[in-house]
């Protein structure tokens, strides 16, 4: 379906009186959105959980937003076509652009293998409300634990597309943070990522 033009479809903007800055000042905090960015299995999912558990100690508001799951709700009409990721970070993008106007701290954990497709989503959720962190644990690393199977698969060439082996994982050229999990334990990474992530909070 082809979409119009702005200027052909009729919308105006509303701005409400409950402003953003209204929401974050009741919730006592300042909305992020934290990018988590890396290859399957580099730890995203485990360190997201991990850390969302230390902000909501912390008394934070927060919310997840996970590849798996969002693929299984909102995305689930998308696969592993370039397009597709590429509406993937896009909805991703959005809702958490959404919940940070709500005044809620957003972690989000996807592969997000594209440079553009980051740099679009730091566009949308706003800069000085993005966080990029790059889970740069090496493909090695990641094929040797292979938890859900998947690299096997794709090497058996049973998997098209896949991040890493058929389809490409573009580095992110200067992350906010950075942290490759290999030979450090999930309380050492989450220790080292909540210590640089305090200057934003
Ligand atoms: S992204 O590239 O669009 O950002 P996303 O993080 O949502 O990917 O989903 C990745 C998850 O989908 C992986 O952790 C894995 O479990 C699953 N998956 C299934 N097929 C593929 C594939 N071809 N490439 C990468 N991940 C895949």
């Amino acid at each position: 379906m082809e979409i119009a033009a702005k200027s052909e479809r009729n919308l105006t903007w509303h701005d409400m009186d409950i402003t953003r800055e209204v929401r974050a000042d009741r919730l006592e905090q300042q909305p992020k959105t934290i990018w988590l960015t890396g290859l399957s299995g580099a730890g995203k999912s485990t360190i997201v959980n991990e850390l969302e558990k230390r902000l909501f100690v912390y008394g934070k508001k927060t919310m997840v937003l996970d590849g798996d799951n969002v693929r299984m709700g909102l995305n689930k009409n998308l696969g592993f076509s370039e397009e597709d990721r590429v509406e993937n970070i896009r909805r991703i993008a959005e809702v958490s652009k959404l919940m940070n106007d709500a005044g809620i701290i957003v972690l989000t954990s996807f592969i997000s293998p594209f440079r553009k497709d980051r740099r679009n989503a730091k566009e949308i959720i706003g800069k000085d409300s993005f966080v990029e962190v790059y889970i740069s644990t090496p493909i090695e690393e990641c094929e040797r634990r292979d938890v859900k199977g998947l690299y096997k698969k794709a090497r058996a060439g049973k998997i098209s597309d896949f991040s890493g082996i058929s389809s490409p994982y573009e580095e992110p050229e200067s992350p906010d943070i950075e942290v490759d999990t290999t030979g450090r334990t999930i309380d050492e990474t989450v220790d080292y990522i909540y210590s640089e992530l305090k200057k934003y909070l």
